[in-house]
């Protein structure tokens, strides 16, 4: 199967087949989600709470995305890699942005690269693009700015609200974004903006009507996660099944019950009967 581009994810949208999206932070991760059959693995700057524990993505820096990115490029066979700049790379010198895409896409591996924001950066993803990197835009709830919104809530609800967010999506659509990740908005607004823009908008607590859809793989399998934010379907209980398998476990070690023989290395007769008094 040939490898999914910037390019598929517009021709989902001409054709009208949903994008699938889903994030992967690690290798066995990666091969897991792309042997499923999803378009694009991201690996979201949300590994910062995911998997590294912190409260928000503010501390992620350019190494962790790197050290995840390189990671699930060698998992991802099929599935188009998209990672996402970290806090505060791309709103300052150009040749800095540059240089961490340089990073993402040669030494990580990643084929796109993905930035929060609209108007404000409108002009830094139209260098990037004219300089061939393939970015993805992020709109409505932009985790990176969750000091300035004062926690993770619901954008756009209000008329003046709305129309910034509509006016930031054509304004990524000109600066030349292959898709634009919809966070946490209505419903109605998303599917305004997914038919007014040419380019697939990829929703996650933006209703039905995005061109895609995408969730964090974590959330999606029901792993370690306690807070279930209404936008999540849980389709697996990972957690559960890990806790109950290492439960087990423990258990058998301290009755003894494992390993057994079966699990065991046997010497050769002559040697246990010689060296071991068998
Ligand atoms: O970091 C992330 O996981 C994201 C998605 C929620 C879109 O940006
Ligand atoms: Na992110």
């Amino acid at each position: 199967m040939n490898k999914t581009t910037a390019a598929t994810l517009k021709r989902l949208k001409t054709e009208g087949r949903p994008i699938t999206m889903v994030t992967a932070y690690d290798y066995p991760t990666a091969k897991l989600v792309d042997e499923a059959g999803v378009d694009v693995i991201l690996v979201g700057d949300s590994l910062g709470m995911v998997v590294l524990g912190y409260d928000s993505t503010i501390p992620v820096t350019l190494e962790d995305m790197l050290h995840h990115t390189k990671a699930v490029a060698r998992g991802a066979k099929q599935a188009l890699v998209v990672s996402d700049l970290p806090f505060l790379t791309y709103h300052g010198s150009f040749d800095r942005t540059l240089d961490a895409c340089r990073r993402l896409l040669q030494e990580g591996g990643a084929q796109a690269v993905k930035l929060e924001g609209g108007q404000e950066i409108a002009g830094c993803i139209e260098r990037l693009t004219a300089a061939g990197v393939p970015v993805m835009g992020h709109l409505g709830l932009t985790p990176q700015s969750v000091y300035q919104l004062g926690g993770y809530k619901v954008q756009g609800k209000d008329e003046e609200a709305a129309k910034k967010i509509i006016a930031d999506a054509k304004a990524l659509e000109a600066a030349g974004v292959f898709a634009i990740v919809l966070e946490c908005v209505p419903a109605a607004l998303a599917k305004y903006i997914s038919e007014q823009i040419q380019v697939p908008t990829i929703g996650i607590g933006a209703g039905a009507d995005c061109d895609g859809q995408v969730l964090v793989f974590h959330d999606l399998v029901g792993f370690g996660s306690d807070i279930q934010p209404k936008f999540v379907k849980q389709y697996a209980q990972i957690g559960r099944a890990v806790v109950d398998a290492v439960r087990q476990y423990v258990e058998e070690v301290r009755q003894r019950r494992f390993p057994t023989d079966d699990h065991s290395y046997q010497a050769d007769e002559a040697v246990v009967a010689r060296l071991y008094g068998g």
